[in-house]
């Protein structure tokens, strides 16, 4: 090959490349949100997360489960941090297991998981939090996550509150238009709603408070101990400053007498 046709083959393969980067780009369209556990710094929002359990418990959970998360983990510390009479309460009152031993279903137990629900083609959502920070920014580079904290939440409050009004049926399943899901037409049709939720604690309830108090709470559900994560992380840079420092100055001092030696000869 001569210098011109390689040129021309990288050319032509960085075009290829840019168009399929392209045709990623079409995945809709995504708000940031400032949620509370983004940042070195960020923690989870015990109050919040309590709002978005009771959105999942008396929305979502009519189609989608949350196989993958036990149901006591409602009570840590970090998370919804619930009291444990109240998980206990939590579990019987809004969820029943089949019971291999008794052949029988049952009211959930703290020790149990959050139950499977596939109804209507409704995905899992234990790890959909993670599972769709994908998008991350420009053509999937990771910028967007990096600078701005976006992920999963911003997804699926994107999509939460995407809906244009627009629907439209083909063989038989109506499809709804969505300005973020990828394609911009999702077949779950609008869950959410100004009011649709009352909270106890007076905190707003229209559309975008909702989606985000069940966003953050997905969030929490797929990475449970992000906290932890960052604690440890933090822990981590601090110790390495310090033994940065301290190699430094141990290094200037057993290189002294030397470089001592070295002026005086100079002289
Ligand atoms: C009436 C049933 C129903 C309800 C209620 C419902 N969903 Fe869905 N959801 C679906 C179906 C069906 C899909 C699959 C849509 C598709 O792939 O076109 C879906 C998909 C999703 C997705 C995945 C989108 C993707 O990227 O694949 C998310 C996130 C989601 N739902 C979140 C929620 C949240 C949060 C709630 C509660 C506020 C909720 N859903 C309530 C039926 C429902």
């Amino acid at each position: 090959m001569t210098i011109k046709t390689l040129t021309l083959a990288a050319v032509t393969a960085l075009g290829l490349g840019a168009t399929g980067a392209m045709a990623a780009g079409d995945a809709g369209h995504i708000e940031d949100v400032d949620f509370s556990f983004e940042g070195p710094f960020g923690s989870f929002d015990t109050m919040q997360l309590q709002r978005g359990l009771q959105v999942y418990t008396e929305v979502c959970a009519g189609c989608h489960g949350l196989q993958y998360v036990p149901l006591r983990t409602l009570a840590d510390e970090g998370g919804p941090h619930l009291p444990e009479d109240q998980v206990r309460a939590y579990a019987e009152q809004n969820f029943e297991v089949f019971d291999a031993e008794l052949d029988d279903f049952r009211p959930a137990r703290p020790t149990d998981h959050f139950p499977a629900n596939t109804a209507a083609g409704a995905p899992d959502l234990s790890m959909m939090a993670k599972a769709r920070a994908g998008f991350h920014g420009p053509y999937g580079s990771g910028l967007n996550q990096l600078f701005k904290g976006m992920g999963g939440a911003e997804y699926i409050s994107a999509i939460l509150t995407g809906y244009t009004g627009e629907e439209k049926e083909e063989a038989g399943t109506i499809f709804y238009e969505n300005t973020a899901f990828p394609g911009g037409w999702i077949s779950m049709a609008p869950p959410l709603d100004d009011d649709l939720v009352e909270y106890a604690d007076g905190h707003s309830t229209d559309l975008h408070s909702l989606s985000e108090d069940v966003s953050a709470f997905l969030m929490w559900a797929a990475e449970p101990k992000m906290m932890a994560r960052k604690q440890a992380g933090l822990t981590g840079v601090l110790f390495l400053v310090l033994l940065s420092a301290l190699l430094y100055l141990t290094n200037k001092r057993i290189w002294a007498p030397v470089k001592k030696k070295a002026k005086q000869a100079a002289k």
